[in-house]
């Protein structure tokens, strides 16, 4: 079988439909705008950082299934590649099934991934995969009660919701009734009735000595996995990732064959995040696992030849990946911007003026609340001159909003 690719916008063009149009999905288009493709980005706001570099851009509300439905059946892509879980994938399912674009990696997968009761199910119930104790509760009594069940200290999540938000860890008592209602205010929408609670889960809290991300790449000559991504979360969000992360042979070959394990079950080609925590005695402990490129590596734009973001572009289009090379102990580090505004950045040059150093400026038109608006990556001769690099570069920016 050949890949033929066409030439963008003719009739020949290959299109592929980017459902979230955020950083991550940016560094998607500009890898996919290499190959020659079509791409058209969508998100439920204008100017998101995809569609500043797309040929074309929708504004519409994913978790809409008409909209959507009337986008897809609009634009004809070849492929439909979901940025974020707030999207309706039952839509996309049924698109699928109706013979419409091939959804990445799968509509199955997605809509698995779409919250976390899906992939915690699959992982837990259905794979054996070791994961904290969990409940699934929709209100405050069954909460309280799954506290009391699960003991303290916990963790609690909307079931849809990233980047840490709506997400606190209870350590006492007191905390139950705060944390529920941190939940609610941050909890995505969702596709439960309006008025109703968001769904919650209920975690026991891991004692992890470190967490890793496995990038793992299904693709049309099998699976890569990239060298384990160390990262440092603060509230939920992160703020430093590094790669490789150093790990005894035990817990890396228990990580990868976990890393197997998921995405194999999942299916389809593309690059997944496969989140793990590390204990002291090597026992691995399965997270979550995002269908497409992971916010922690960003590193691979400095430590790979090609970063996450040209690997989920390879691979979603049948292109073979023969090898990953990796170039040398790397870092990142996030800019987060705090208040509200247009980000304006300061000392650019000041922040590019080590050897290695590279940024991205997200070109998020507008922030509110904590936000992560620009990352610094870096390469060192360790891991902490790469780290150290990274964090000088991401200090020396200044944001002001505008
Ligand atoms: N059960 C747990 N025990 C200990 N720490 C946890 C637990 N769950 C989450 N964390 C910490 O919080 C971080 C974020 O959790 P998680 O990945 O579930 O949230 P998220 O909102 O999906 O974040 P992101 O979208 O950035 O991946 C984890 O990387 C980890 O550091
Ligand atoms: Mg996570």
């Amino acid at each position: 079988m050949s890949v033929t690719i066409g030439t963008p916008l003719t009739a020949t063009a290959t299109r592929v439909m980017l459902l979230g149009s955020g950083e991550l999905g940016k560094e998607v288009a500009i890898e996919l705008q290499r190959l020659g493709v079509e791409v058209v980005a969508v998100d439920r706001y204008a100017d998101a950082p995809a569609q500043q570099v797309a040929h074309r851009a929708h504004v519409i509300d994913m978790l809409d299934p008409a909209a959507l439905r009337r986008l897809i059946e609009e634009e004809r892509p070849d492929i439909v590649v979901p940025e974020i879980e707030a999207i309706s994938t039952p839509t996309l399912l049924e698109l699928e099934a109706e013979g419409g674009p091939r959804v990445v990696p799968t509509a199955r997968a997605a809509r698995l991934t779409m919250d976390r009761e899906g992939i915690r199910r699959l992982a837990a119930e259905e794979l054996g995969l070791k994961t904290s104790p969990y409940r699934f509760e929709d209100s405050f009594d069954g909460f309280a009660a799954a506290v009391a069940q699960i003991g303290l200290p916990c963790v609690v999540k909307p079931v849809m919701s990233s980047s840490g938000r709506g997400q606190s860890v209870l350590r006492s008592p007191r905390d139950v009734r705060p944390a529920w209602e941190y939940a609610q205010a941050g909890g995505r929408g969702s596709l439960s009735a309006p008025g109703q609670a968001a769904r919650v889960i209920v975690e026991g809290f891991v004692d992890f000595a470190y967490e890793v991300t496995m990038l793992t790449v299904r693709h049309v000559g099998g699976v890569t996995i990239c060298d384990p991504v160390g990262h440092v979360q603060v509230d939920g969000d992160y703020r430093e990732s590094f790669q490789p992360q150093p790990m005894s042979p035990t817990a890396l070959e228990r990580s990868r064959a976990v890393a197997a394990t998921v995405t194999e079950a999942l299916g389809g080609w593309g690059l997944f995040g496969v989140e793990l925590f590390i204990m002291d005695d090597d026992a691995v402990v399965f997270s979550e696992v995002s269908p497409r490129p992971h916010d922690t590596g960003l590193v691979t734009l400095a430590s790979q030849d090609l970063s996450e973001f040209a690997l989920h572009a390879r691979a979603l289009l049948g292109l073979p990946i023969p090898a990953v090379a990796q170039l040398g102990p790397s870092a990142s580090c996030a800019v987060v911007a705090e208040g509200a505004g247009v980000p304006v950045f300061g000392q650019v040059d000041r922040a590019l003026a080590e050897p290695t150093v590279q940024l991205r400026l997200f070109g998020k038109p507008a922030v509110r609340g904590h936000r992560r608006v620009a990352v610094a990556v870096a390469r060192g001769a360790d891991l902490a001159e790469a780290r150290a690099r990274a964090r000088r570069a991401a200090a020396a920016l200044t944001v002001t909003l505008a």
